[in-house]
C-alpha cells in the first residue's frame, strides 16, 4: 500500500510539474483530469452537488456483495461508478453507487422500500440504505459484472502517523517530503463525494416544505484545503439561488408571517431542525445544539459517513470566505501543499486544537497567515484581495442578507496577476517561518486586502482581518501567551530545518523532524495538563456567556 501510495503520489506530482494546476483539480473533481482548465467554485459546488444527487449510498455485508447489488441496480439505470469503504474498524461496510443519468436514481429511489419486519421504525426515506443480500448460489451466478464499472476501494479514513513517517522516510528531498505529506493526507475522491451526500440529505428531507432548499458544504471540505477526517461545515438556505422568473411570477405563495428577528428566528428553526435531525433522520447521532453562540450551530456525527458535522443556517459569508481561499490555492501550484505543511507542524506542536475552541490559532487564521505570506515576499507569489475586487466583473456581485459585500474576481482565467517567483517549497517553508518569527505583531496587523502589514486596530494579540468584513478580526480570540508561544515555535522551526535538511546525516530530516522532533520536546503530562485546565476554563466562560445570552464562540466566530 505504501509502496501504491508513493508511487502514485510522486507520478501526480511528475505531472504537476508539466500540467499546471493539475493536482488540485484532481482533488477536486477526477473527471477534469486532462483538462489543466480553472474551474470556479460554483462550477465546482454545483458538479459534486449533482453528482450527489443521483448517488445512493447503500450498506451492504461486504465488497463481495456488489456484483449482486450492481445487477439489482442496473435494472433502473446505468451505473456511473461506485465505491466500497468501511467504517467502525472495518465492521461496516458501505457501497456508494452513481448512477449515470438522474433517472436512473430516481427510478432506483421510487423502488425502495422499508423494512416491514422492524414496526417501531420511523418511514423517513433518504439516499441510505442497506441491501438485502440473496447470497443464494443462483443469485451469485447471475450476478455478472461485465456491463457495470469495477468496484473501486477507497478509505474514508486519517492515514496512521506510522505510514506517514515511513512514507516521509523514503523520499529525498524536503519538497518531496511537503508533497507526499499533501497528498497523503488531503481530501481524497471519496472523502469529496461523501461531503456532498450529507448535505443531500438535508435538502432531500426537507424537501417538501422548502422547495427551494439549498445546502452547500464550506470551509476546508470544499476550500482544497481540506484533509481526510476534517470536519465538515454545511450550511442551509431555505430560499436563496432562486431562479430569477420565479421571483418575478405574478403568483405568489401564501407564507406565515414570522413576528421574531433574524436572529430568533435562526435559532427558532435551528431548534426546529435540530429535533427532526434528533428523531427522524437515519444515520445522525449525538446532535447537539449551540444556539446561543454569536453564529448558532447544531452539531452531529454521521454515523455511516464516519463524519463529524457542524451544521449552521446564517447568512453566506463562511460560504464566500471559503470560495476565496479556494481561488487563492487555485492560483499557484504551491499554496496548498505548503498550507498543509504547516497546519500539520502548528497542530503536531500544539498551536492550534481543532477539537475544542480556545485562545490558540484555527487552522482558518493560519491559513490567512500563509497566503499573507505569500504576498509579502519580494516577488510575490499571490495577489492582494483588493485587486480581485477591482477586477471583479457585474457577474462576481455577491452581498449577503446582513449586506456584507463578498464581490471579487471570480474567474481566474481573466486575473492579470502573474508571479515570478519560482522559489521550491523547500525554500518557501524556511521563508515562512523566518517571515513570522521577525513579525511586528505589537504593531502590525495581518490583511490579505492590502497584501502588506497594517497598523493594528486594536490592542489585540494577534490582528488578522478578515477579508470580507475589514473591520473586524479572525483572531481576537488568541492570546498573548499563544502569539508568543507560535514565534518561539516558529523560530525554533527554521532553525531546526536549516539544520537537518540533510537525509544522510539525520534519520529523522527535514519534515519528519518538523513534526516528530517537536513532539518528543512537548512533556505530555504537562502539555495535556495545561490544555486541560485550558479548557476547562474555556467551557465555563462559554456557560457564562451562554447564559447571558451573550452571542459568542470561538470557533464559529465568523466575525
Ligand atoms: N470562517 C470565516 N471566518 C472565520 C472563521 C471561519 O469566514 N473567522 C469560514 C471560512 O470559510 C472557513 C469556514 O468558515 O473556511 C469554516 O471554519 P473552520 O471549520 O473553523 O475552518 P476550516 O477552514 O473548515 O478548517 P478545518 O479543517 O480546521 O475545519
Ligand atoms: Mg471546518
Amino acid at each position: 500500500l505504501l509502496k501504491y501510495l508513493r508511487k502514485s503520489i510522486l507520478n501526480g506530482c511528475e505531472k504537476h510539474k508539466g500540467l499546471n494546476r493539475y493536482l488540485s483539480t484532481q482533488v477536486t473533481d477526477s473527471s477534469t483530469k486532462d483538462e489543466p482548465k480553472f474551474k470556479t467554485f460554483e462550477e465546482l459546488i454545483d458538479f459534486r452537488s449533482n453528482q450527489a444527487k443521483k448517488s445512493l449510498l447503500i450498506q451492504v455485508n461486504s465488497e463481495k456483495s456488489y456484483p449482486e447489488l450492481a445487477n439489482y441496480c442496473s435494472q433502473f439505470g446505468e451505473i456511473e461508478t461506485a465505491y466500497h469503504y468501511t467504517v467502525t474498524n472495518d465492521v461496516l461496510h458501505f457501497i456508494l453507487l452513481e448512477f449515470k443519468e438522474q433517472s436512473g436514481f430516481d427510478e432506483a429511489f421510487q423502488n425502495c422500500s422499508f423494512d416491514m419486519q422492524s414496526s417501531n421504525s420511523i418511514p423517513v426515506a433518504s439516499p441510505f440504505l442497506w441491501f438485502k443480500a440473496e447470497g443464494t448460489k443462483k443469485s451469485l451466478k447471475t450476478a455478472s459484472t461485465s456491463n457495470v464499472p469495477n468496484l473501486r476501494p477507497e478509505v474514508v479514513k486519517v492515514i496512521d502517523d506510522d505510514s506517514l513517517y515511513e512514507l516521509l522516510t523514503s523520499v529525498e528531498t524536503l519538497n518531496d517530503q511537503i508533497l507526499i505529506l499533501n497528498g497523503a493526507t488531503k481530501l481524497n475522491e471519496l472523502g469529496m463525494r461523501i461531503r456532498f451526500m450529507a448535505a443531500r440529505q438535508f435538502e432531500m428531507a426537507l424537501n417538501g416544505l422548502f422547495p427551494y432548499i439549498h445546502v452547500y458544504p464550506f470551509g476546508s471540505s470544499v476550500n482544497g484545503f481540506g484533509r481526510m477526517g476534517s470536519d465538515l461545515d454545511l450550511i442551509l438556505r431555505l430560499n436563496d439561488d432562486r431562479p430569477k422568473q420565479l421571483t418575478k411570477s405574478r403568483l405568489i405563495f401564501h407564507t406565515k408571517a414570522s413576528q421574531q428577528n433574524d436572529r430568533s428566528r435562526t435559532q427558532k428553526q435551528m431548534d426546529l431542525i435540530g429535533d427532526i435531525m434528533h428523531s427522524l433522520l437515519p444515520a445522525i447521532n449525538n446532535v447537539r445544539k449551540i444556539l446561543l453562540a454569536r453564529v448558532p450551530i447544531i452539531k452531529y456525527n454521521h454515523e455511516c459517513l464516519d463524519l463529524d458535522i457542524d451544521f449552521s443556517m446564517s447568512n453566506m459569508t463562511g460560504f464566500y470566505m471559503s470560495e476565496l481561499l479556494y481561488l487563492y490555492g487555485e492560483l499557484d501550484e504551491r499554496v496548498r501543499p505548503l498550507v498543509c505543511c504547516i497546519r500539520k507542524w502548528a497542530a503536531s506542536c500544539g498551536l492550534t486544537n481543532s477539537k475544542s475552541p480556545g485562545p490558540w490559532i484555527t487552522n482558518f487564521s493560519l491559513t490567512v497567515m500563509v497566503l499573507f505570506f505569500l504576498q509579502n515576499l519580494q516577488n510575490p507569489i499571490l495577489p492582494s484581495l483588493m485587486s480581485l475586487i477591482k477586477s471583479a466583473l457585474p457577474s462576481d456581485i455577491r452581498v449577503t442578507d446582513d449586506n456584507v459585500n463578498c464581490t471579487f474576481l471570480r474567474d481566474l482565467n481573466k486575473i492579470e496577476f502573474q508571479t515570478t517567483n519560482n522559489d521550491s517549497l523547500q525554500i518557501l517553508l524556511l521563508q515562512f517561518f523566518e517571515f513570522y518569527s521577525k513579525f511586528n505583531f505589537q504593531q502590525n496587523g495581518i490583511s490579505l486586502n492590502d497584501a502588506k502589514p497594517i497598523l493594528k486596530k486594536d490592542n489585540c494579540a494577534i490582528w488578522i482581518t478578515n477579508p470580507l468584513e475589514p473591520d473586524l478580526n479572525v483572531s481576537r480570540n488568541v492570546s498573548f501567551e499563544e502569539l508568543e508561544k507560535f514565534r518561539m515555535e516558529a523560530r525554533d522551526a527554521a532553525w531546526t530545518l536549516e539544520s537537518t535538511i540533510d537525509k544522510q546525516k539525520d534519520p529523522t530530516w527535514g519534515v519528519l523532524n518538523l513534526l516528530k522532533g517537536r513532539k518528543r520536546q512537548v512533556k505530555p503530562e504537562m502539555f495535556f495538563k495545561s490544555r486541560l485546565i485550558n479548557v476547562t476554563d474555556i467551557f465555563e466562560e462559554e456557560d457564562k456567556r451562554n447564559s447571558n445570552n451573550v452571542k459568542n464562540y470561538d470557533n464559529i466566530q465568523y466575525k
